[in-house]
């Protein structure tokens, strides 16, 4: 399960962390309060607020990091069942995850469709207007045409579903970067047996690892989530590995918290 705080180390603000969080930056918007950006309604009322922010977030801009790749080295491995994640961001599709691991959770930029005559385009189609600030309408019916993002008062995709499949067969469950305040996202972390082990790996606590007595074979890795991931990839003895994949999909290398003098040693290894 992952939210908005994996893509922190790629640049991309969060959306509840004080101060560098999304909500606490929308000054600038016109809008009565911070969440209403993503609320359909308002977005029928007023688009614009909206694809103002797009523009800023918008895919293509923003590179995976060593996290989107710690999961991708998991589905090489044959080890990811499927990721969970709240992020519109396509940073998961980026990092090499196949779709049919992947369950965005809150919709994609990856297509976009008609709010009047529900036609389908891919998300490509509107990106020209969203860059150059025009609200993208529709060459059929002259309507608004709004990325495939789900916003409050939206449905979940069909495939937010699998969970009722997914969940009960996981024998590991890995949450990470989310504050897991939003529903029925949240309450995943809850959906898996007794027995299985839950990993949060996140800077603080949150959600049933607050509220709910911990289970006792939860294990919370609290901090930055790029140390975090690196400690579990040091443990499963992969930190080479990933560190090749990441070279290899990215063409550098991947030093994301190493010393000065690890650096050197590494870059004398290589040279010999
Ligand atoms: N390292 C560790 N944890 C981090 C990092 C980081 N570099 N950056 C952020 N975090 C943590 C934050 O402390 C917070 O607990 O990640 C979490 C991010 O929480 P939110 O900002 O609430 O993001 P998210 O959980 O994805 O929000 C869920 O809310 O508005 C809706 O639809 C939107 O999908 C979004 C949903």
């Amino acid at each position: 399960m992952a939210g908005a705080g994996i893509s922190t180390p790629s640049g991309i603000p969060d959306f509840r962390s004080p101060g560098s969080g999304l909500y606490d930056n929308l000054q600038q918007y016109d809008i009565p309060y911070p969440e209403a950006i993503f609320e359909i309604n308002y977005f029928h009322h007023n688009p614009k607020p909206f694809f103002a922010l797009a523009k800023e977030l918008y895919p293509g801009n923003y590179k995976p990091n060593y996290t989107h790749y710690f999961i991708r080295l998991l589905h090489d491995k044959g080890l990811l069942h499927r990721i969970y994640t709240q992020n519109i961001d396509g940073l998961e599709r980026l990092a090499g995850i196949p779709s049919t691991k992947l369950v965005e959770a809150h919709g994609t930029f990856a297509t976009a469709t008609c709010t009047v005559c529900q036609t389908s385009y891919p998300g490509e189609d509107l990106r020209a207007d969203i860059l150059e600030s025009k609200v993208p309408k529709c060459p059929t019916c002259k309507g608004v045409i709004k990325p495939d993002v789900v916003f409050f008062g939206e449905e979940l995709p069909q495939c937010f579903f699998l969970y009722l499949t997914d969940f009960p067969l996981a024998d590991l469950l890995v949450v990470m970067g989310t504050s897991l305040e939003v529903e029925p996202f949240a309450s995943l972390a809850g959906a898996v047996r007794n027995s299985v082990p839950r990993v949060l790996i996140n800077r603080d606590l949150v959600g049933p690892f607050v509220y709910r007595a911990p289970r006792h074979n939860d294990v919370l890795e609290l901090g930055d989530v790029v140390s975090g991931v690196e400690r579990f990839a040091d443990k499963l003895g992969w930190k080479e590995e990933l560190n090749k994949l990441i070279a290899v999909e990215t063409g550098k290398e991947w030093f994301p918290h190493c010393t000065v003098v690890e650096r050197l040693n590494q870059t004398k290894q290589q040279v010999n």
